[in-house]
């Protein structure tokens, strides 16, 4: 029987990132014909969209194990040196949050990524020497938000750069379909659909979405979860027809109502929020960025005429 999980399992059980999965899918293909180790591969783009769900996927359908860390867990190089002497050939590193390794770390990661070899010093004293230690061929599978983040050394032993993006509603309708599925619960077309639109183009969003609302309808002792109900929820949820939750438009109120719309700095919005810059940079601004509520100008961030009329201010005077 196939086993029915949240996370897909194969790629063709993965649903959107058309382009990333039709690459992935020759590269795959092309490096378990050559009975090779497939090459390191950089998944970057907003969290949620499924890049460790992805970095699974590859490893089973290359067959071969993964080990799973992130980046601020390697705190020496001894840490690194530990997790690559348990792999097997072919075998599969990922580190999330990769632009986030001690430079002492990432240092030793080169010459493993290039060459398979690490050269570490041991001993004290008198009794110090390098060894040099050969690895198994594998591959790394980095994850990041932010490509910018990474050093340009670390970034060009890639050799397969892939960027995820966010997922259409067509998309994230068939994902809410199919967790559905998994869980067990029937859900409305309509309702389905008004999930989609609603979870930030991201599928964790949709997940945590359609569980929430699942407690609704079943409180309700719906046989399959409304349109009604899902509305419902999702206001008492505070998510707004746009799939707007309470930060972002707090975080555009303020904009309007302290800085007339902006230009205002990352920094100052993060401080007025109470949020640390990266989450506004990674997580918040993207989203408001491609929605178009929110431009970016040299001088900082300014609201849209878009946001002002979502959150039912009066057209923007424009200057
Ligand atoms: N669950 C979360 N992300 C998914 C995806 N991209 N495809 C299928 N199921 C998912």
């Amino acid at each position: 029987a196939v086993e029915l999980s949240l996370r897909p399992q194969y790629l063709a059980q993965y649903i959107g990132q058309d382009k990333v999965k039709s690459e992935m899918k020759i590269y795959i293909k092309a490096a378990k014909q050559r009975d090779e180790a497939l090459d390191h591969v950089l998944l970057y783009g907003p969290p949620g969209l499924g890049k460790t769900t992805l970095a699974f996927v590859i490893a089973n359908e290359m067959g071969v194990h993964l080990k799973s860390t992130s980046g601020p867990a390697i705190e020496k190089a001894g840490d690194l040196v530990a997790l690559l002497s348990e792999l097997n050939p072919g075998d599969v590193l990922f580190i999330d949050e990769i632009h986030r390794l001690a430079k002492p770390v990432e240092e030793v990661l080169y010459s493993a990524m290039e060459d398979f070899y690490i050269d570490i010093v041991v001993g004290e004293g008198q009794t110090t020497h390098a060894v040099h230690v050969p690895l198994p061929p594998f591959t790394l599978i980095g994850a990041t938000t932010r490509a910018g983040q990474l050093s340009a050394p670390l970034r060009d032993r890639f050799g397969i750069i892939e960027h995820m993006q966010y997922y259409s509603v067509e998309d994230l309708e068939k994902i809410i379909q199919r967790s559905s599925m998994v869980f067990n619960t029937k859900i409305d077309p309509e309702a389905a659909i008004e999930l989609a639109r609603r979870s930030r183009g991201t599928p964790r969003v949709a997940n945590r979405l359609l569980k929430r609302v699942r407690d609704f309808a079943e409180v309700k002792g719906e046989e399959a979860i409304s349109l009604v109900t899902t509305k419902h929820s999702l206001h008492l949820l505070e998510v707004d027809d746009e799939g707007l939750d309470q930060t972002d438009r707090k975080l555009l109120r303020m904009m309007i109502e302290n800085y007339g719309g902006g230009p205002v700095g990352i920094k100052t919005i993060a401080a007025n929020v109470g949020e640390d810059t990266d989450t506004i940079e990674e997580v918040y601004e993207p989203y408001l960025l491609q929605k178009g509520f929110i431009t970016r100008t040299p001088r900082g961030r300014s609201v849209t005429q878009k946001a002002y009329l979502q959150l039912g201010y009066p057209p923007k005077n424009e200057k």
